[in-house]
C-alpha cells in the first residue's frame, strides 16, 4: 500500500527532477518503486488501479469519471471562487490559537482564502464532509504528531467536526497536548506535540569528561535518536489512524544554534562520535521512529506521514525583518523562484526535508500525506503581521485556510485506503 502511494506522487518529484539536477536518487526511487507496485499488483489480487480510482471518492463524492486515472494530489492549480464558499467553520471556533484566527486579527485577506480551491489537474479534491466524517469513523480514534503544524492541521479537523456535532468531551490521551472525543460518535481526535520526535534536552560538559568533553562541547542539546518524546511514545498503540510530521526544528537556528547550543546525538544512551550533522541526525530519528511505530501500531492501524509545510519569508529571514504580505497565491514560476533546491532560499527546507523523509519511509508501510506543492502557493494564507507577534508568522496557517485542504486530502486518501481493505 505504501507503494502504490509513493507512486502516486512520484510525477511530482519527476517533474521536479526535470528542473532541479539534484533529484537523480529520488527519480531512481520513484522508478523502482514503480516497478515494485507493478510487480506487487500482478503478483496479487488485489483490484486494479482503475477500480480503486472509480470507488474511491466515497467521501466527498466527487464525479467519480474524472479521476479514472491514479491522481497525483500535487500537481494541480488553486482556482479563485470569487463569490465564496461556504467555510466550514469560522472564527468564532474557541480551539483557534490566537495568532491563527487571522479574521479576528483582521487580516485584510482574511475572508478571501476559503475562496480558492485547490484543483488537481486529473481529478479533484472536494471538501470533505464533517457529517460522514464523524458517521464512518465512529469508534475511531485519530493520533496528530508533531509540531505546531501539525496541530495547526489538527485544530482545522477539530473546528470542523465541531461545527456539525456540539458534544464533545475534552481530555489528554496518553500524553497528549489536548483532545477531544465527539460522545455521539466515540470518534477521538488528539494532538500529540514533539518537535523533534525524539527525545530532548539540554546538555553541559561534565566535569567527569567524556567523548564530547574530549572535543571541546560545553553546551548543546542532547537528542536520543532511538527514544521517542514521552509526549507520543503511547501513541502508537492507543490511535487507530496517526499523523506524523517533523521538519521546521531540524532548521531552527534560533534554538539549536551549530555553533552556541548544537544538536548532539546519542544513540543507546552513548554520544554518536564523530558527532554528526542536523541533517544526518534527522535520518537517524527517522529510521528509528519510524522503526519504533511500525512495531507498535495496532493490527489495522492507519499511519501517515505528512510531508514539509512551506514558510513564506520574503525579504530576510524571521528574525531579520522577513514578510508576507501577499494577497494572492504565488504563480509556478514565482513557486519554484522561492523553493527550488538550487536557488538555496531562505525558505529551503520545505524541499529538502521532503528528500530526508521519503528516503526514510521507503519500504515502510506509512502512507506519505504530500501537502508541500499545494501550499507552496500559498504565501498568501499565513497569519503574517495579524499573528500579533514581533515578527510576521510567515511559517502557521491563518485558520479556515490552508489546512482545511490539508485535512480534505487527508480524508480522500484515507476513504481510499479504507476501500482497498
Ligand atoms: C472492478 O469493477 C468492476 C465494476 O465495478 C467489478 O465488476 C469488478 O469485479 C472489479 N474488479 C476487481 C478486481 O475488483
Ligand atoms: C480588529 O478590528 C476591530 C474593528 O475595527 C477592532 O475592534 C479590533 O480591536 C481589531 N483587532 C485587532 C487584533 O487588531
Ligand atoms: C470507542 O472507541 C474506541 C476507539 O477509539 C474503542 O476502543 C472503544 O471500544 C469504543 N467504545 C465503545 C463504547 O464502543
Ligand atoms: C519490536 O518489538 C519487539 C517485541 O516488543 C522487540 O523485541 C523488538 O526489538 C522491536 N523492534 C524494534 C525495531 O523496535
Ligand atoms: C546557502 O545560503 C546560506 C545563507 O543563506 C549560505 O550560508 C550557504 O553557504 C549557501 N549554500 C550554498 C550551497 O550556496
Amino acid at each position: 500500500m505504501a507503494m502504490r502511494d509513493h507512486s502516486h506522487s512520484c510525477s511530482h518529484h519527476q517533474n521536479h527532477a526535470k528542473k532541479v539536477p539534484l533529484f537523480p536518487f529520488v527519480s531512481l526511487l520513484c522508478f523502482v518503486s514503480i516497478f515494485l507496485v507493478l510487480s506487487f499488483i500482478r503478483n496479487t489480487s488485489i483490484p486494479s488501479r482503475s477500480n480503486q480510482s472509480i470507488q474511491f471518492p466515497k467521501i466527498g463524492g466527487s464525479d467519480p469519471g474524472i479521476s479514472a486515472a491514479p491522481c497525483d494530489y500535487s500537481d494541480g492549480t488553486w482556482i479563485h471562487y470569487p463569490n465564496g464558499r461556504t467555510p466550514r467553520y469560522d472564527n468564532t471556533c474557541k480551539e483557534i490559537f490566537k495568532g491563527w484566527n487571522c479574521f479576528s486579527g483582521n487580516k485584510s485577506n482574511a475572508r478571501d482564502l476559503i475562496n480558492w480551491q485547490w484543483k488537481p489537474t486529473r481529478c479533484e479534491l472536494p471538501p470533505f464532509d464533517p457529517a460522514t466524517f464523524l458517521q464512518t469513523y465512529r469508534d475511531t480514534s485519530v493520533g496528530f504528531i508533531g509540531d505546531s503544524l501539525n496541530r495547526n492541521m489538527f485544530v482545522s479537523l477539530f473546528c470542523s467536526l465541531k461545527g456539525v456535532s456540539n458534544e464533545v468531551k475534552k481530555w489528554r490521551p496518553v500524553g497528549a497536548d489536548r483532545g477531544f472525543t465527539f460522545l455521539h460518535y466515540n470518534l477521538t481526535i488528539a494532538y500529540h506535540r514533539t518537535n523533534l520526535l525524539a527525545r530532548y534536552g539540554s546538555w553541559s560538559a561534565n566535569g567527569n569528561g567524556g567523548a564530547l568533553e574530549a572535543l571541546g562541547y560545553k553546551e548543546g542539546y542532547r537528542v536520543d535518536v532511538d527514544i521517542p518524546e514521552g509526549t507520543w511514545a503511547n501513541a502508537p498503540s492507543f490511535h487507530d489512524i496517526l499523523i506524523f510530521n517533523t521538519g521546521h526544528w531540524w532548521w531552527a537556528p534560533s534554538k539549536f544554534d551549530p555553533v552556541k547550543s548544537p544538536m548532539l546525538f546519542f544513540e543507546k544512551g552513548q554520544p554518536v562520535v564523530p558527532p554528526v550533522s542536523h541533517d544526518v541526525g534527522l535520518d537517524l530519528v527517522l529510521e528509528h521512529m519510524v522503526k519504533y511505530v511500525e512495531n507498535r501500531t495496532r493490527p489495522g492501524a492507519i499511519k501517515f506521514f505528512r510531508t514539509q509545510s512551506p514558510r513564506h519569508f520574503e525579504g530576510g529571514d524571521w528574525d531579520q525583518g522577513g514578510t508576507c504580505q501577499r494577497l494572492k497565491p504565488l504563480l509556478s514560476e514565482q513557486v519554484e523562484e522561492l523553493f527550488s533546491l538550487k536557488n538555496n532560499g531562505t525558505n529551503l527546507e520545505a524541499r529538502l526535508v521532503n528528500q530526508h523523509l521519503f528516503k526514510a519511509l521507503e519500504g515502510s508501510n506509512f502512507h506519505i500525506l504530500d501537502i508541500t506543492h499545494l501550499s507552496e502557493f500559498r504565501a498568501d494564507a499565513h497569519p503574517s503581521t495579524a499573528g500579533g507577534k514581533k515578527h510576521d508568522d510567515c511559517m502557521h496557517w491563518c485558520l479556515p485556510g490552508i489546512t482545511d485542504t490539508w485535512n480534505d486530502l487527508f480524508v480522500v486518501q484515507l476513504s481510499n485506503i479504507k476501500v482497498r481493505n
